[in-house]
């Protein structure tokens, strides 16, 4: 989708969404207008499910391929999820709870969808969890890694296809106290999912004997010059470097990287979404040699991750990412749980969601955790050189 289209499309939806509040905030109950009632939303017919996603903002290209990765597995099942065609509703996320909560309350409320999936932002998705309890709808959380909705806020509809904040930073700290001799920076974008990921990797990064030489949060969605910081990380004396970026702001802040003549000299480590899909694209080789964990590469040697490649690249016209398998995942998800509830209600579905089983994923097969939260591999990976562009090689399988 063009800017243009994404911000009107982003422009309607807040304006419905306000009409969607005012509804909401009548005292009505949520559960008694939903689409279980609706002759649509019964069993059997078409189903209508809400997908929110970021389409504007600095998480609109991550938005754009979870969108497309949803999109690939209905088009490769006739469209259809549980057997029943789909009525897909897309919602702009933006770039938090401002825009992404009233989104999310509009495809309950007023388009009456089955389930919810998408949210990319942790902070949406901690703004969504409340909602999505009282209203006793299931919310398929296919990016956001907020470690509390599958922790201490954890709720029965609430399910998570992507990877917790916590759990994809703590598989780096280990391998890179081994490596790193000396201490290293902690820098990372200042909201939810920053935090999270930093404590996440100083756990188990300092665990295992490794030193921190500082630790900086950056404005989030405001910092498109990383000079300062990366001088506090030069006058640190650091051996190496750990960050948390994603989308517009990972490129910015990989490219100064090299830019400021860090590159080479001073390790750069990672959650893997600091390299990932059109991120290293436009990254390219000022990437090289930075090393992240993620449970997902385009590298990975499997059949069914080389199928999806193949599959997705001619469908996207672009390589896939973890948010794409993602959203791919989450259909696949659905799928299953839709073809096994017992009518449409919100209770129906996460009965069936807590019976899915293993999931035959680009990414290996990963099952929910009693914390409705991914089990899954976390793989280590180095940017190398392959040709003119730059992939995200599997070093090995983090533990
Ligand atoms: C998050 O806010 O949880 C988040 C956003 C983008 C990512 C990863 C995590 O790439």
């Amino acid at each position: 989708m063009g800017a243009v289209s994404a911000f009107s499309l982003s422009r309607s939806v807040v304006g419905l969404a306000v009409s969607a509040l005012v509804l909401a905030g009548c005292g009505s109950s949520l559960g008694e207008s939903t689409g279980s009632e609706t002759a649509e939303g019964r069993s059997g017919g078409k189903v209508k499910i809400g997908l929110l996603v970021p389409l504007s903002g600095v998480y609109a290209p991550l938005g754009e391929d979870m969108k497309a990765g949803f999109g690939l597995y209905l088009d490769q099942h006739d469209g259809k999820l549980g057997g029943r065609e789909v009525d897909l509703v897309t919602a702009d996320e933006g770039e938090g709870p401002q825009t992404g909560v009233p989104a999310a309350q509009k495809l309950v409320t007023q388009d009456q969808v089955t389930a919810v999936a998408g949210v990319v932002n942790s902070a949406t998705a901690l703004g969504l969890r409340d909602f999505f309890h009282e209203s006793k709808k299931p919310l398929l959380v296919a990016n956001a890694g907020a470690d509390d909705i599958t922790g201490s806020r954890k709720s029965e509809y609430v399910w998570r296809t992507s990877f917790s904040n916590g759990d994809v930073s703590a598989a780096l700290g280990p391998a890179v106290a081994e490596e790193a001799k000396g201490s290293v920076y902690l820098i990372a974008a200042d909201y939810a999912a920053g935090k999270e990921m930093v404590t996440g990797f100083r756990k188990t990064f300092e665990a295992a004997g490794g030193k921190v030489a500082g630790e900086k949060y950056t404005p989030f969605g405001k910092t498109q010059d990383f000079q300062p910081y990366l001088s506090a990380i030069r006058e640190s004396g650091a051996e190496a470097v750990f960050a948390f970026y994603a989308g517009a702001e990972a490129v910015s802040f990989v490219k100064q990287y090299k830019q400021f003549g860090l590159a080479g000299k001073t390790a750069l480590y990672g959650t893997g979404f600091l390299t990932e899909g059109g991120v290293l694209a436009a990254q390219g080789t000022a990437a090289v040699g930075v090393k992240t964990s993620l449970h997902y590469s385009t590298e990975l040697d499997t059949p069914v991750n080389k199928k999806f490649v193949a599959d997705y690249q001619a469908a996207a016209r672009k390589a896939p990412t973890v948010y794409a398998v993602q959203g791919y995942d989450t259909a696949a998800v659905l799928d299953k749980a839709l073809a096994e509830a017992s009518g449409d209600s919100g209770d129906a579905l996460v009965k069936a969601l807590g019976a899915v089983g293993s999931i035959d994923s680009p990414r290996g097969a990963w099952k929910f955790g009693a914390d409705h939260n991914p089990e899954q591999t976390y793989y280590l990976r180095e940017v190398r050189a392959d040709g003119d562009t730059a992939v995200n090689a599997v070093v090995r399988e983090l533990d």
